[in-house]
């Protein structure tokens, strides 16, 4: 994530917090950011963090606007005006593809991008709007070939070095009996995990852990709780991508 992060603190973040430099240099935020990446990769984090740090500059759009509602054009237009109100501002539109392949709204893209031209027409392109994604092939080719898309970030699933740093920072302040984890089992336990497939790991180990304190039974190595719990959402994995599969079979 760290280059993730340094591209967009400095193309959306810099200019946003400072407004001095952003007019004495003409600094302004990429209008079009996309985020693309597999499921548990960070995403949705990532707007988490950016609404922390710019709060009454960040607007989001979720799973909360529901397409086929009656409030759904008029809640995203409310979105955008608060953006233009506050520029320079971010519109965070999170799962735009699952938003995009809502069968009935089929006006939504042309809707998108033409409020995104009279963002620009109105002279405010300081309103950033950032895409998150997870299927690129769900993406309305109009939003990709319409030259919006500026800035193309993809989040990954973490390599070993980056799960051992996402392990620790989940153990850190484990209480004393657990402190002898062996990570480096972990990390190679849990190849090909995510950030959240990581998350059930340590939270589901602990759980195993504590039940056998409880219940007074001869404890194991406190590694093996957690490579159990490594095993059980390996096996969640397999079953989420056989069901994935079928319905892409059903889908053809
Ligand atoms: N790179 C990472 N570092 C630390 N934690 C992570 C990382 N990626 C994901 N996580 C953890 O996994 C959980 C889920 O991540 P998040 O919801 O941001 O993923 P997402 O990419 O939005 O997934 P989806 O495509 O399913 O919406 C979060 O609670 C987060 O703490
Ligand atoms: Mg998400």
């Amino acid at each position: 994530m760290d280059d993730l992060i340094t591209a967009l603190e400095t193309q959306v973040v810099l200019p946003l917090e400072n407004d001095t430099l952003a007019t004495e240099y003409g600094l302004r935020p990429k209008r079009g950011v996309l985020l693309l990446g597999p499921p548990g990769t960070g995403k949705t984090t990532i707007g988490r963090a950016l609404a922390h740090r710019l709060k009454s500059r960040f607007f989001r759009i979720d799973g909360t606007f529901i397409p086929g509602t009656p409030s759904f054009y008029w809640k995203i237009e409310n979105v955008f005006e608060q953006a233009r109100h506050n520029a320079p501002a971010v519109v965070f539109i999170d799962d735009c593809d699952a938003m995009f392949q809502a069968g009935q709204e089929l006006g939504l893209y042309r809707y998108l991008l033409t409020m995104l031209d009279g963002l620009e027409s109105e002279g405010c392109r300081d309103v950033c709007v950032i895409f998150t994604a997870m299927e690129l092939a769900d993406l309305p080719p109009a939003l990709l070939r319409s030259g919006r898309i500026e800035l193309w970030l993809e989040t990954r699933v973490p390599d070993a070095a980056a799960r051992g740093r996402i392990l620790q920072r989940l153990l850190s302040g484990v209480p004393a009996d657990l402190e002898n984890i062996d990570v480096n089992a972990l990390i190679a336990a849990t190849d090909g995990f995510t950030g959240a497939d990581l998350d059930p790991v340590v939270s589901d180990g602990k759980k195993y852990f504590v039940a056998d304190k409880l219940r007074g039974n001869p404890l194991r190595s406190v590694t093996e709780y957690f490579l159990e719990a490594a095993h059980e959402v390996r096996q969640n994995k397999s079953r989420y991508a056989a069901a994935k599969a079928a319905a892409n079979d059903r889908s053809h």
